[in-house]
């Protein structure tokens, strides 16, 4: 019997022509490419979140070691081949094109899709790849002016391996409820494009105790908090600001299966139904129309990169079905540390043994997260 299709929606790159412009850099994001004198046979250093850029550092340890796994096609696939992966939706990773001047934006925006396009073509194209197919969110040029934005959101329509767009949260540079973000919402429901929403900012170090404190364990603040609440946030000040009541086509997927929304939807829901300022309870300021559920149920779809058994749950009945969550696998964020070269990533093991947990008799609820969701809802033709 054949597999059921396995497909990461949750899988980024950088391709070549992002790393060349993040290596032409020297202020966050950037790539460090260490001397020789530095660390012999390092890999370049991946500074991109503010809390990388430690001054008290030396550049050669700042950030993250950044290695072909980043870039490089031919490791996509064998990531893919060894997790038992079929079809990948590879999406530039954080933070995008956020940074760039609004000058440039648009056109690096058309480079890096078409970039991508022809990447995917060219492996679907190919047999010697094994059957192993690729699509692509595109990016946006959110620094740009709206009018470019929208361009791009139409011209990726003519890319046949473009599913959707990633973005991040700061929109237009206040936020996704600007309201003069409402072009790019018409833009984006009138054209059906499925929006990717992925964490790169985080909270404030001050958030966490100050620099000091998320010094001491690197990462693991900003990543395992930071960032899931970064989403939270963003998605909530949507809702509360109207985006569903006056975009209500608008279809968003949620990276780490919506931060901590499927937990606290509940109380948001709450807040809103006690809060004095709203015109539906006596104020004068016009409140979210529709309930919070019915915007999960209806406006939005979660990954499943939660890598535990609980918060896929969560999702799963905060989504309002198994048809609204998909499998992901971060790659190539969060390797293996050790020295083996063939080994299994955690990422990908605990994201699906979560599924398997959840679903142990249930084969096509497993298929459905696995792949049939994504297969539906972004229309891959594998
Ligand atoms: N770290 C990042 O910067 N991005 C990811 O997507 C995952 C981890
Ligand atoms: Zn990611």
């Amino acid at each position: 019997m054949p597999q059921p299709a396995v497909v990461d929606i949750h899988t980024h790159m950088y391709p070549p022509s992002y790393i060349k412009l993040l290596s032409s850099r020297s202020t966050v994001p950037y790539i460090y490419h260490p001397t020789p004198a530095e660390t012999p046979d390092s890999d370049p250093r991946l500074i991109i979140l503010a809390s990388d850029d430690d001054p008290s550092r030396p550049k050669s340890s700042r950030g993250r070691p950044v290695d072909s796994t980043y870039s490089s096609f031919d490791q996509k696939r064998a990531f893919m081949r060894r997790h038992g992966i079929s079809c990948s939706v590879i999406s530039l990773a954080n933070p995008w094109l956020d940074f760039l001047d609004p000058d440039s934006a648009l056109k690096t925006a058309q480079e890096i899709n078409n970039d991508l396009d022809a990447a995917c073509a060219e492996n679907n194209g190919s047999a010697s790849h094994e059957g192993l197919k690729l699509f692509a969110f595109g990016c946006l040029p959110l620094s740009a002016p709206a009018r470019d934005i929208v361009s791009e959101i139409q011209r990726l329509k003519s890319l046949g391996h473009v599913k959707g767009v990633i973005m991040g949260t700061t929109g237009l540079g206040n936020g996704l409820d600007d309201p003069a973000l409402d072009d790019v919402y018409s833009a984006l429901s009138s054209t059906a494009t499925l929006v990717f929403l992925h964490p790169h900012y985080g909270l404030p170090d001050s958030a966490f105790g100050g620099p000091e404190v998320v010094a001491k364990s690197g990462h693991v603040l900003p990543l395992a908090l930071g960032f899931p609440l970064e989403t939270t946030i963003a998605v909530s000040r949507m809702y509360l600001s109207g985006v569903f009541d006056r975009h209500p086509q608008l279809q968003f997927l949620l990276a780490h299966s919506g931060g901590t929304l499927p937990f606290l939807a509940g109380r948001i829901e709450s807040c809103v139904a006690h809060e004095r300022e709203f015109i539906a309870n006596g104020g004068h300021r016009q409140g979210p129309q529709r309930s919070i559920w019915d915007v999960l149920h209806t406006n939005i779809y979660l990954d499943a990169v939660i890598y535990g058994q609980p918060g896929l749950k969560a999702a799963i009945e905060a989504a309002g079905s198994v048809d609204r969550v998909m499998f992901g696998t971060d790659h190539p964020f969060f390797p293996p540390l050790g020295d083996d070269k063939e080994a299994k990533w955690l990422s990908v093991e605990s994201n699906k043994g979560a599924i398997d947990g959840c679903f142990p008799e249930d084969e096509d609820a497993k298929r459905k997260i696995l792949g049939g969701n994504a297969i539906r809802v972004l229309g891959l033709d594998l």
